[in-house]
């Protein structure tokens, strides 16, 4: 049995202090807990002059990354520098060198998962996730662990803590939309290029990780539709409020049988449904399971010391595995390698749901009741309608909810009512209704 385990940490920004904070302050308890102590061998980063906020003990933190993969004291390697490319080199070399891994980054994961998943069972090392998906939260384990013995129903999540710091600060302050993500930028939840958070990549990373494992199957991001909140207005939000809805941007997965449906955007939630009474950068997850029914994890789902809580419980399960003298007991495709069978992922035009439609029209009679026959025409059952006083003359917003209707059908009728400039005076803003709260 192994006394010491040796840690090397690759990247010592937001994730990176905050995981090397943890391993020193709570090295007693982290060493009772795992039967051996881990130690903190070397921390590489370009950047060796910021103050982290932590002090580490001398020779420990340097710029000379390849003398941390040769370096036959270090077990296992964390790599928290973000982007894809390096990334995986690091990843990969580690690998090489016979280290296990552990790494936050969704992104290379949803991208390059396959490749450093069969890299690591060929080379007979752990890879650890769990930082990937919700920051904080345990849900990579309860996917591959607690939650295993179950065939996986839907999985709905609030996925990206910038988003929702975002639309909280929207709905609750008030507060502009470049001022919020401002905020969330300078309290270390956003990516290097916030882009992906507003845009519904970061949460489509996450998701494809999630649906990977809860169905067995290999997931790429061209399966998943994406849309983010960058073109949702404070109108919208406040039409949300009127109608007792409230708008997240929602990672959502159903399994059909014979498909998935895998798709992120922006979604209108009952008020009073758990999941739209997450705010800030808490995240959450609702998982259906057919045995258990329903799970639902909730935490803070970025920063520093929740997402390096969620690398340390990584590094310590490995931990436990070299003590132990085993490996490869949870592969971390959750199914073995060999077992997995690829599983169709709906189109989304496939895919049914209520839809919000705000349609900017000129207030003159008869407009609503041609937009009414449009959607008539293509099936699409009117639930309510919401009109602002009359101003004659102006354009006026009406807020169109309708019955459940297939994705195709409402975005045929909307390219109908887009075309004709006497109906619309800009393109009709439209967010899915999802009913399925627990
Ligand atoms: P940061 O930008 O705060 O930290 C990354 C650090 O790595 C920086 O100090 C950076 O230096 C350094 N770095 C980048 N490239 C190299 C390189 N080639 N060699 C050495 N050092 C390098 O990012 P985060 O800590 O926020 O994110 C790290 C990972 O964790 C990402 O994959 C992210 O998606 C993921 N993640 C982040 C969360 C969060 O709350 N921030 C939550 C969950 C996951 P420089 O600043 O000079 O670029
Ligand atoms: N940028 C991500 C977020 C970090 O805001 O959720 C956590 O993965």
């Amino acid at each position: 049995m192994k006394d010491e385990i040796g840690i090397g940490i690759v990247g010592f920004g937001t994730v990176g202090s905050g995981a090397a904070t943890i391993l020193f302050r709570n090295a007693e308890l982290i060493a009772r807990r795992v039967g051996s102590s881990l130690r903190v061998k070397r921390i590489v980063d370009r950047d060796v002059t910021s103050d982290r906020g932590l002090a580490l003990p001398e020779g420990v933190l340097g710029t000379d990354l390849q003398a941390l993969m040769q370096d036959a004291s270090i077990d296992i390697v964390v790599e928290l520098v973000g982007g894809c490319e390096v990334a995986k080199r690091i990843m990969l070399d580690a690998i090489d060198a016979g280290k296990h891994v552990v790494t936050a980054n969704k992104a290379l994961l949803a991208t390059h998962g396959e490749e450093v998943f069969a890299a690591a069972h060929r080379a007979g090392v752990d890879v650890g996730f769990e930082a990937s998906v919700g920051g904080g939260i345990p849900i990579i384990q309860s996917l591959t662990g607690g939650l295993a013995a179950n065939r996986c129903v839907s999985l709905v999540g609030i996925l990206n803590g910038t988003s929702n710091y975002i639309l909280t600060r929207m709905k609750c302050e008030g507060q502009d939309f470049q001022e919020a993500l401002a905020h969330a930028q300078a309290a270390g939840y956003a990516e290097a290029d916030p882009a992906f958070d507003i845009e519904g990549v970061d949460a489509a990373h996450k998701l494809a990780i999630m649906v990977s494992l809860a169905y067995g199957t290999p997931v790429t991001m061209q399966d998943i539709y994406t849309e983010g909140i960058q073109r949702l207005t404070a109108l919208d939000i406040r039409y949300a409020s009127e109608l007792g809805m409230t708008v997240k941007l929602l990672g959502v997965a159903k399994h059909h049988g014979e498909s998935i449906e895998a798709r992120v955007h922006p979604t209108m939630i009952d008020s009073t449904a758990p999941l739209a009474r997450v705010d800030g950068v808490y995240n959450a997850i609702h998982v259906v399971g057919d045995a258990v029914g329903d799970v639902m994890l909730y935490g803070q789902g970025a920063g520093s010391l929740p997402t390096g809580s969620a690398v340390v419980s990584d590094v310590m399960d490995i931990a436990r595995n070299v003590r132990q003298g085993v490996r490869g007991r949870v592969p971390p495709t959750s199914f073995h390698m060999d077992c997995r069978t690829p599983v169709r992922i709906r189109p989304m035009e496939a895919v049914t749901a209520r839809y919000y439609l705000r349609c900017m029209v000129p207030d003159q009679p008869g407009v609503l009741s041609r937009i009414a026959g449009i959607l008539g025409d293509h099936a699409i059952g009117i639930a309510s309608v919401l009109q602002q006083a009359r101003r004659e003359g102006q354009t006026v917003p009406v807020v169109i909810m309708t019955h459940r209707a297939s994705e195709r059908a409402v975005q045929t009728a909307l390219r109908t009512i887009n075309g004709l400039a006497s109906l619309v005076s800009e393109p009709v803003t439209l967010i899915r209704v999802e009913d399925q709260e627990p």
